[in-house]
């Protein structure tokens, strides 16, 4: 194999300039992606645990849903989702307040959306609420006035009916 040249690392023009799209690209989306999770608290929602839908509702937390307060204007919310209702329906905290909401439902796949009736502005509290797992988000309320939280999957005859209601008082 003496003699022979020394290969020499010809990439096209073509597909140089096309790496250097996709290199690029990939750049723009990680900084979005940090930008959106590290500056502006948008979090993916995450599966907090995994639980027997069949049992969830008799023991643990969620045998007794509704608000703890944690103090320092800290609050957890656990709901349980079911053809067609949250438990609880009726939640109220003062303003200011974080609020990690869990939720898991008992029979099918619910949604769990927030939004502020007051203003008709919606909150980036979107999640899926699945048989088997518990959904957790946190949102800080700086707003007074009445929430609604709808079921946003469809989920039968009375899903247009399943929501609750969420007072943010001052
Ligand atoms: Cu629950 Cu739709």
């Amino acid at each position: 194999m003496s003699g022979q040249a020394k290969p020499s690392l010809h990439i096209d023009s073509y597909e140089r300039n096309w790496i250097i799209v996709t290199v690029v690209l990939l750049v723009v989306f990680a900084t979005a992606v940090s930008v959106a999770g590290f500056m502006m608290g948008i979090n993916v929602p995450a599966p907090q645990n995994r639980v027997d839908p069949k049992t969830v509702n008799k023991e643990g937390p969620f045998a007794n849903p509704g608000l703890r307060d944690l103090g320092g204007g800290k609050y957890e919310a656990y709901v349980l989702a079911q053809m067609w209702k949250f438990t609880p329906n009726t939640l109220s905290v003062p303003v200011g307040s974080s609020v990690t909401f869990y939720i898991t439902s008992i029979d099918v796949q619910h949604g769990f959306k927030l939004a502020n009736l007051s203003t008709g502005e919606a909150t980036n509290l979107n999640v899926q609420v699945v048989p088997g797992q518990v959904s957790k988000l946190t949102i800080k309320l700086d707003k007074t006035g009445t929430y609604q939280y709808i079921c946003t999957e469809y989920c039968g005859a009375s899903h247009p009916a399943m929501f609750g209601t969420l007072e943010v008082t001052p």
